[in-house]
């Protein structure tokens, strides 16, 4: 039996996450963010009323349950309070249940600024960010000059290293970008007030999850993003700024690998991303615009509308190589229940040759076209539907084709964004 479960977005993020933690939650005790930050936009949707979670893990929901901020995260500590804020007047908060990491870096104004500001830049060469800071955040942690949330608990040494980078950031906004730069009393001032109402949940939450796990404690591992927004192993440059895949789960908690159990990786039935970057199996025109409404897919963070295509086979078999899968949560195959023919990629057209691994590199991947095969459509609305077997055959076939291509079998289905819309197949905590 798991004890210790990763869950990681497959593809490019907005796989449906959030909807699968919430659902595991009841088997876990714990729920831990690894890595990313508020440009994360998880939904939960709960008798009828949706949640979207940027930095709270999507476990919160859950009476008796812990929550966790891990130490790979960036906290945008505004963000954070609102969440807590809107949680605490539905009475979901109980201030006992959230953890944050006193290692975890903050996200601070000039991050926000820089991360704007350097998009607008780069003109067509742009990522397409959320703006949310996350870049730069990273950027200072790597420099080794970034605040973290334990810096908040100590209010001389937090100002210390403010006057340093504001400094240091002031000089490149002022001077390089001709803006207004920031003043240290008045992030000073922000940033305090907030730390006297989240101080009490800063800890080391490496030993409360060590400590945690000792008592046999089960543990969810939420991660943020997807596989191929990965810094390290995704589609770069355009990509997020942390490691989004599975190993990210232990060096952004501090829990060592040989502890976790199983990695699962969640997919939609067909594609989608947000920002630029290339996508072969991209749909443009009507056909777009039907799965775009069909799915709902506009950005949980920003809004935007997301680019819509067919399911990847080779981006989900990279996906499975790169995060060691386990199993597979298909989502979203609802979404596909009104049309008549559906594609699935099933290798690329490269400089005249066929190419059948996922190439995670940008230029390359520009210039593939992708290889189809065609599925029937089943025609039937999926969204009532609780078990494997009475889901019509056409859709069955689709599901074990994806399998088959993969190499990894499907231990949920989702058929619709509420919680009683799925399908398990084989609970990875119980079986
Ligand atoms: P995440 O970032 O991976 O948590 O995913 P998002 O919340 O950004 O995007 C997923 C969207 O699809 C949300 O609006 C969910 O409510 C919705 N959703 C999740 N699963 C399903 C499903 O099986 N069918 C449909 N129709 N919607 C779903
Ligand atoms: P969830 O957790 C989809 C994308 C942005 C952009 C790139 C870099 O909800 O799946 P960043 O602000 O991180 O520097 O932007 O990554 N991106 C996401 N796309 N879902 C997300 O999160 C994303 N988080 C970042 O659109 O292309
Ligand atoms: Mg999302």
């Amino acid at each position: 039996m798991a004890k210790n479960i990763v869950i990681v977005g497959a593809q490019w993020g907005d796989e449906g996450k959030g909807k699968i933690v919430d659902i595991l939650t009841k088997n876990a005790d714990i729920v831990v963010r690894f890595q990313g930050g508020n440009n994360a936009g998880h939904t939960v949707i709960v008798n009828d009323e949706k949640y979207v979670f940027h930095l709270m893990p999507s476990g919160i929901l859950h009476e008796n349950k812990a929550c966790v901020i891990g130490d790979g995260v960036v906290v945008d500590p505004e963000v954070l309070l609102g969440e807590i804020e809107v949680l605490e007047e539905k009475g979901i908060f109980n201030g006992k249940n959230l953890h944050i990491s006193k290692n975890a870096h903050l996200i601070m104004p000039y991050h926000k600024r820089l991360d704007i500001s350097k998009e607008r830049l780069k003109g067509d060469q742009k990522i397409g960010t959320t703006g949310r800071g996350i870049g730069p955040a990273y950027e200072d942690k790597a420099a080794r000059t970034g605040i973290k949330c334990g810096d908040l608990l100590d209010e001389n040494l937090f100002r210390e290293k403010l006057k340093r980078n504001i400094t240091e950031k002031n000089h490149y906004i002022q001077n390089v970008l001709h803006q207004v730069g920031f003043e240290v009393h008045e992030v000073y001032h922000t940033y305090m007030a907030i730390a006297e109402k989240i101080a009490p949940y800063i800890i080391d939450t490496s030993h409360y999850l060590y400590t945690a796990m000792n008592a046999k404690k089960k543990i969810l591992f939420e991660g943020a993003q997807g596989t191929l927004l990965d810094i390290d192993h995704g589609t770069y440059p355009y990509v997020t700024s942390s490691n989004t895949t599975a190993g990210a789960a232990s060096v952004g908690t501090g829990i060592g690998p040989t502890r976790l159990d199983k990695a699962i990786g969640i997919t939609k039935a067909y594609t989608t991303r947000v920002g630029e970057g290339p996508f072969p199996t991209e749909l443009d025109g009507k056909e777009a615009d039907r799965l775009r409404e069909h799915g709902g897919e506009y950005g949980a963070t920003t809004g935007r509308p997301r680019r819509v295509g067919w399911f990847d086979a080779l981006a989900l078999r990279y996906a499975a190589r790169i995060n060691g899968l386990d199993g597979l949560v298909i989502t979203k195959l609802d979404v596909l229940d009104n049309l008549k023919k559906l594609k699935v990629c099933i290798g690329y057209k490269y400089k005249g040759k066929k190419i059948t691994d996922f190439p995670a590199d940008a230029a390359m991947l520009e210039l593939c076209t992708p290889i189809y095969e065609i599925h029937e459509g089943w025609f039937e609305d999926t969204t009532k539907i609780k078990k494997f077997e009475k889901l019509p055959k056409k859709a069955q076939e689709y599901i074990r084709r994806l399998e088959e291509l993969s190499g990894i079998k499907a231990v949920m289905l989702s058929v619709g964004a509420a919680r009683n819309e799925t399908i398990m197949i084989k609970n990875p905590f119980t079986r």
